[in-house]
């Protein structure tokens, strides 16, 4: 199967970026629809990537876009919502559940039959937290649609790499705090690595062997939140002293305080995600995955020693030392 062209849905942010750069070195055109071109800056110099500024929540705009497509991969998620009730907000509707509707309607009409959603582990109808409830109900709309298109699903633990929203949070969290209050620790991740996110993407768009195959995309290792943030002061060089808040009222009220910021590191919807602990049991895998160590990643953006090491191996390459 041949693929010249791609859509990329919610493509300006963390993973959009590395799933562009891979479609990019593979040859590949990518048009990333966005609602801000601004938004989209720091992949202008990525070749064979082009940006849209379009109201992707639009059909008609959808429909026009998806001209000329051979596939689609649609990537945008909100982890919060002002608008809080039950079963979700309206934004978490209108990002998780309506936008996958209307994709695949536009597909439809448009004739492009390839689909990759990105997902979230743990994602249910009836999970804990608005954000996995709706997570699960855009799961099944796209899952509704695989009879007419060639779809697949991924569900990711935490992602993290440079410019992640997690291990990076946490850094300037610690950077403040000499004392850090700490919500959910015992909730138990499998971070996977955001190059392993991108590749499994790229790899899929052609593989027939996964039309109609949902993916848990997880990391080698299993840890609680606290360690995570206890690793994280490590390669910062700023120990600190963690208080466990636990799971309950202190927790919630923490999470409460920090949703009031203007980019919140935490909410209570997101206290309650960690409610099922974010981990596989591998019989998802995705075929061939090999992920890598959070070990090999995360002191290249977190650790100043490997940072300022980096930055004097760039200065040696371009001096030709
Ligand atoms: N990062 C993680 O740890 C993680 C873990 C599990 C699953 N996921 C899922 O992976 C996907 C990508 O995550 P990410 O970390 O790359 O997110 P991100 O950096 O926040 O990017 C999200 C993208 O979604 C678009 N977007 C946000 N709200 C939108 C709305 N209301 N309507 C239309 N577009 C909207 C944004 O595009 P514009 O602003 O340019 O329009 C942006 O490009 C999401 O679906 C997320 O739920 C992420």
């Amino acid at each position: 199967m041949e693929l010249k062209n791609v859509l990329l849905i919610g493509g300006s942010g963390f993973v959009g970026g590395w799933i562009a750069s891979c479609l990019s070195q593979r040859g590949v055109r990518v048009t990333i629809a966005t609602r801000h071109r601004d938004n989209t800056k720091k992949l202008i110099m990525l070749p064979t990537v082009d940006m849209v500024e379009a109201n992707v929540h639009d059909a008609g705009a959808l429909v026009a876009l998806m001209q000329d497509q051979d596939a689609v991969i649609n990537l945008v998620g909100v982890l919060h919502d002002n608008d809080s009730r039950l079963p979700y907000g309206k934004g978490f509707a209108a990002a998780h559940v309506d936008l996958p509707r209307t994709i695949v309607g536009a597909m439809k009409q448009s004739g492009v039959r390839r689909l990759l959603h990105m997902s979230a582990l743990n994602a249910a109808i009836n999970g804990p937290s608005e954000y996995l409830c709706s997570k699960g109900e855009g799961e099944a709309v796209v899952r509704g649609a695989m009879d007419e298109l060639d779809v697949t699903v991924f569900r990711p633990s935490v992602i993290f790499g440079p410019d992640d929203v997690f291990l990076n949070v946490f850094a300037r969290l610690l950077k403040l705090f000499p004392v850090f209050p700490l919500g959910g620790g015992s909730a138990r991740f499998q971070p996977v690595f955001v190059g392993d996110v991108a590749k499994a993407f790229c790899d899929s768009l052609t593989d027939r062997s996964t039309f109609a195959q949902t993916y848990e995309l997880c990391g080698p290792k299993v840890y609680t939140l606290r360690e995570l943030v206890e690793y994280t002061a490590q390669l910062l060089g700023k120990p600190r002293r963690i208080i466990d808040l636990g799971n309950g009222g202190w927790a919630y009220l923490q999470a409460g305080l920090l949703w009031l910021l203007p980019r919140p590191p935490m909410s209570p919807d997101n206290l309650r995600s960690m409610e099922v602990d974010s981990v596989t049991d591998g019989s998802h895998n995705y075929p061939g995955w090999q992920p890598t160590p959070l070990e090999a990643v995360a002191p290249t953006y977190l650790s100043p020693k490997e940072i300022g090491q980096l930055r004097l191996d760039r200065y040696r390459f371009r001096a030709g030392r």
